[in-house]
């Protein structure tokens, strides 16, 4: 990661300004004096670089929670900072070159707040639950070409490999995403999914909670799915099949297939490796027959008003605080101005925690730089959150 090795620390007069980089504020860290962070702002994008000391060394580097891509935006403002602060750099692995217009982040590699936010229905959407070396999620997307393709992984090599191939081809109806296919159906209007593929997912047969097909995921599955949509697994584990033919069964209403040794179009790496195997592989297809109601608006991510910040310190104490729906941790705490803390935190659900920044001022308290991802446990994160803030 870019960073400055530097000969001393020093800040400038806030809020400051270097060439198209602005610096807001510091805040310290209330616990450590060996750690600050400085708000930057560059073309809109906000975001903390880090100054960190230890024994050997200070270091200007960027922080991990607000990290902006592509790296240009962080070397470009580290550079900034030292020359507004007038810093000394002793060496460094930052060079100076100008953006590579060509290093654009790829259009089909979505964020899941690009879901929470303004999640797309204007066509049939199709979902691809871990698509591996992405064959059969191309091959669908090349011969259907009016269908949009939504494919969730989260295994970083295989994106990668999948976005290239986006681009050979120049597919512009897939979208990948990498995100817990068993988090991201919350994100989903009702009735807007034709398919959901779950091809050969990790069987888990010593750790069956942490499969991807689960009561819940069949439920939000329905939710979902447009009526005679479906929810297609594709395994060569008899123990997965058979626990699916159980879940699958398990609503008061249900309707599903089941085939042997099925050929499909494409056979993926995994199918080719057990069919080379002889191994059996077996097809559950349940089709939904219900229209769903929308699901709830689930709150939102504003705070009562607080009127003594500093005691918000004593309040929160940095215990971790477990519920059935996830948990919240405050992480560090960092002072701005005598009457103004930020909180670090992670928070939300124990398979996807997020990170995040909330600053407490007198009046006012809000999240810093943007909001958390809006998920269910998210919001009840916060909600726990605005209680302990507000009592
Ligand atoms: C056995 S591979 C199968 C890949 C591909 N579907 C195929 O048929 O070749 C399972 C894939 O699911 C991905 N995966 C596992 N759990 C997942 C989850 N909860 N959400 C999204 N992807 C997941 C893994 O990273 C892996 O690439």
């Amino acid at each position: 990661m870019p960073h400055l090795h530097l000969e001393s620390f020093k800040t400038p007069s806030f809020p400051a300004r270097c060439g198209d980089v602005e610096f807001d504020f510091l805040a310290r860290n209330a616990g450590r004096g060996d750690e600050s962070l400085i708000a930057t702002r560059y073309k809109g994008r906000e975001f903390f670089l880090v100054h960190k000391k230890n024994e050997a060394k200070e270091l200007l580097k960027s922080d991990k929670v607000t990290r902006p891509s592509p790296n240009f935006i962080v070397k470009h403002a580290l550079l900034a900072y030292a020359e507004c602060a007038g810093l000394n750099i002793l060496d460094s692995n930052v060079d100076n070159a100008p953006e590579n217009t060509h290093l654009k982040t790829h259009d089909a590699l979505k964020t899941i707040a690009f879901f929470a936010e303004n999640f797309p229905t204007q066509r049939e959407v199709r979902i691809e639950v871990g698509f591996g070396s992405a064959r059969h999620l191309l091959h669908q997307a090349e011969a259907n070409p009016d269908v949009l393709f939504m494919g969730l992984e989260i295994h970083k090599p295989s994106i990668e490999q999948a976005l290239k191939h986006i681009s050979i081809r120049n597919l512009s109806n897939v979208m990948v995403l990498d995100y817990d296919a068993r988090l991201f159906l919350e994100f989903v209007p009702s009735n807007v999914v034709g398919k959901i593929y779950v091809h050969f997912p990790v069987p888990w047969d010593k750790k069956p909670h942490r499969r991807v097909i689960s009561e819940a995921f069949l439920n939000e599955s329905i939710r979902v799915l447009k009526p005679q949509g479906t929810l297609e697994l594709r395994t060569d584990s008899e123990e997965y099949y058979r626990y699916a033919l159980e879940t699958f069964s398990a609503p008061g209403q249900s309707r599903f297939e089941v085939y042997k040794n099925r050929d499909i179009a494409v056979s993926s790496k995994y199918e080719d490796r057990w069919k080379r195997l002889e191994k059996n592989i077996y097809d559950v297809i349940f089709t939904c027959e219900t229209e769903s109601p929308e699901a709830e608006a689930i709150g939102d991510f504003t705070f009562g008003s607080t009127q003594n910040p500093a005691a918000v310190l004593e309040r929160i104490g940095s215990e971790t605080l477990k519920r059935e729906w996830g948990f919240l941790h405050v992480e560090r705490t960092f002072t701005i101005e005598p009457d103004t803390v930020m909180l670090r935190l992670a928070m939300g659900s124990f398979d996807r925690p997020e990170s995040c920044y909330v600053i407490v001022e007198p009046g006012r308290t809000r999240y810093y730089p943007s909001l958390p991802v809006r998920s269910r446990a998210n919001l009840a994160a916060h909600t726990l959150l605005n209680e302990l803030l507000h009592g």
